[in-house]
């Protein structure tokens, strides 16, 4: 064999570069390298490959994003048919169910395999040796329509798997193609931003709308990812179904996160459980879907025409609800922006009762031709404030809303700011937005003062004792008991949560200070690479900016906090009143890992994946990134990878991501 050329070598090298960095980046989340320096390396790929064709290759990352339309959206049939899970919305009949399966299967030991139901496009990857063949869509079951080239713009779908051997020469790989929830938002921003197209109703129909292009660089743009759930054609090679999922994922195509549970009770804890933590998986999941997890087992009870008789799916309450707006009012934020809220008849959804809705802004209110007294559907997404998502029937005579000129809290000018959806009142001491900026400063991811939510913020601003945040640190018991249902237990309990405040690291000051565009995550990048907030405030545009998480906007918004006089005053009162200005190291909380060394694999929820390991170092535990026989311990986020399977194989501890946050317990959360 001839010694691969320089160039060659090259190619090989930036195709293997950026295959991980898709990994680490879709599968793994946890990328390496920004935005730009991806697209630096793979527009080195793109020209060298374009500039030597003697080294094309069908598998190389560049295919992804194919040249020119897709023919059509061709027929393909499906050669073992796509069926679809019986559902139920009622418990009680999952347990019925799950009595049926017992009954049928003559009370042997059997395993059930819980997994979350995944709102997006059923898709069916066909791999042949290793290599990603054909993609298509459910269809009807029987017939879908070929959309390889749009599928081979999927990061997370490898075009060839990582070890071959590990599957059955031709192999169907079904799962669903989907767009996390933060990506949805952030896509249908773009479109309304571009005012070309409709949003997209949510994240399904985004998904199945972007998978659905005829132009597969459109679908490329769209951040798609794939979860394997269940085998098609070649699902022999696989004695059961969590084989099935740990050597997909153990190949590097990533898989759904599922539980293996043996018991009645335990199915149905674990289902409930995930009902009320729906959100915090980063995707839209609609349902759990529960499958027996032996083949054999399979085999026996059946399929009906149209579903297996081995699984089902358990799906959540509906979050949506229809009701009648009372009427609109404006609300005043902590910067400014006016918000336009509708009143609503009370009306349960999703088991809790709202009775106002946010209608987000006033593009918002004129693309839903929204005005009191309509009949509308609101919708409610756990923590998320309950939002009105469509007009149902309008009143009769309606009348249109008009965003206000007047700030209502204070009477000052409101005013849109050019390129700017929102209307904003432009008095900095308005007294609406001083509540709202104390609330955030007390609240518990800011400062966690503990006692101090809206209604005593209302009562100190009202009262005159508190007109910035550094006023807080003043209070004194007799001002306290000054106010409405304050006694004296109450104020010095208060004073106490307040005097405690005074000690939440800079990463915390950070984010209660407010600072346009800084959240909770960006306070911490800064709190990290500062550790001061005489070095933090001091920065400059281009000191900011060189830190990789920090992008030119934010970059601007913290000089321009920093550079103002008031900005100025209001720190030297917070030092000289005592608050923490620092970023401590970090120090040993307990000794709950001791010794122990743990492994993360797939996306944590809550935290990244340095805040995860920071965390088990300040316990006594050392991260690994491989496991083994002595490992101690294996924490499992979503889209876990072949970690997850090498655990189960070695019979290594597996928690998932919410186990683990208990662990940490409360010392985490009030860090
Ligand atoms: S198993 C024969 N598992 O739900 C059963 N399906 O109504 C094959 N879905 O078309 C599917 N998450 O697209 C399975 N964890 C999961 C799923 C899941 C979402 C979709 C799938 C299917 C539909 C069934």
């Amino acid at each position: 064999m001839k010694p691969a050329s320089p160039i060659e070598k090259r190619i090989n090298y930036l195709r293997d570069e950026i295959r991980r960095h898709d990994r680490l980046y879709y599968v793994d989340s946890r990328p390496e390298i920004s935005d730009s320096e991806y697209d630096r390396l793979f527009r080195e790929l793109e020209t060298l490959e374009r500039e030597n064709q003697g080294f094309a290759s069908g598998d190389s990352p560049t295919r992804r994003v194919a040249g020119g339309l897709s023919e059509g959206l061709g027929k393909v049939s499906h050669s073992v048919p796509m069926l679809s899970l019986a559902n139920t919305y009622s418990a009680d009949e999952v347990e019925e169910w799950i009595a049926r399966v017992e009954r049928l299967t003559g009370g042997e030991k059997k395993d059930f395999v819980v997994e979350p139901k995944i709102d997006g496009v059923s898709c069916a990857l066909i791999y042949e040796r290793g290599s990603l063949a054909r993609a298509a869509t459910r269809g009807d079951g029987e017939t879908g329509e070929d959309v390889t080239p749009n599928v081979k713009t999927v990061r997370s779908v490898p075009l060839a798997v990582e070890n071959s051997a590990l599957l059955p020469a031709r192999l169907e790989v079904r799962g669903e193609i989907y767009i996390d929830k933060e990506d949805f938002a952030r896509l249908n921003d773009a479109l309304a931003a571009e005012g070309k197209e409709m949003p997209f109703a949510n994240p399904r129909n985004a998904a199945s709308g972007s998978l659905r292009q005829k132009d597969p660089s459109v679908t490329a743009r769209r951040r798609l990812k794939f979860l394997a759930h269940s085998a098609g054609e070649g699902s022999e090679a696989f004695a059961s179904h969590s084989r099935f999922l740990a050597s997909v994922a153990a190949a590097g195509i990533p898989s759904v996160k599922a539980r293996i549970i043996s018991t009645a009770d335990g199915v149905m804890r674990y289902i409930r459980d995930a009902e009320s933590n729906r959100d915090a998986y980063p995707f839209e999941i609609d349902g759990m879907v529960v499958k027996l997890d032996s083949v054999q087992q399979r085999s026996r009870l059946g399929s009906t025409a149209r579903q297996p008789r081995w699984a089902i799916a358990y799906k959540f309450a509906a979050r949506r609800a229809v009701s009648k707006i009372n009427k609109i009012v404006f609300q005043v934020g902590r910067t400014g922006v006016v918000t336009p809220v509708a009143e609503i008849e009370p009306v349960a959804v999703g088991g809790v009762v709202i009775s106002r809705a946010t209608l987000h802004n006033f593009d918002e209110v004129k693309r839903l031709g929204v005005s009191e007294g309509d009949t509308v559907s609101v919708e409610r997404a756990g923590d998320v404030i309950p939002k009105i998502i469509k007009v149902e029937q309008k009143a009769p005579s309606a009348v249109e809303v008009v965003p206000p000129v007047k700030c209502p809290a204070c009477g000052s000018d409101v005013v849109r700011e050019e390129n700017e959806v929102a209307y904003r009142c432009v008095n900095p001491s308005c007294p609406q937005q001083l509540e709202r900026s104390l609330a955030h400063f007390a609240s518990r991811d800011a400062m966690n003062i503990e006692g101090m939510g809206e209604a005593v913020v209302a009562q100190l601003v009202a009262k005159k004792l508190v007109s910035d945040y550094s006023d807080i640190f003043g209070l004194k018991e007799d001002d306290l008991l000054g106010l409405e249902l304050f006694k004296e237990k109450r104020a010095q309990n208060l004073l106490a949560a307040v005097e405690q405040s005074k000690s939440r690291p800079l990463s915390k000051l950070t984010y209660a200070l407010g600072i346009r565009n800084v959240g909770e995550k960006t306070a911490r990048v800064l709190a990290d690479n500062f550790r001061d907030l005489n070095r933090l405030s001091s920065a400059s545009k281009d000191e900011l900016s060189s830190i990789r998480e920090i992008g030119p906007a934010i970059a601007e918004s913290v000089v321009n906090f920093f550079s103002q006089s008031q900005t100025r005053s209001l720190l030297a009162k917070l030092k000289k009143a005592g608050v923490n200005t620092v970023e401590p190291q970090n120090e040993r909380v307990s000794d709950i890992f001791a010794g122990k060394t743990v492994v993360f694999t797939g996306e944590l929820d809550g935290f990244t994946r340095a805040e995860a390991e920071a965390e088990v170092r300040k316990r006594g535990g050392e991260p690994s990134s491989a496991v083994s026989k002595k490992t101690g311990m294996v924490v499992t986020g979503a889209n876990p990878g072949s970690k997850y399977a090498k655990a189960l194989k070695l019979g290594v501890k597996v928690v998932d991501g919410s186990e683990f946050a208990e662990m940490l317990s409360e010392e985490f959360r009030k860090r």
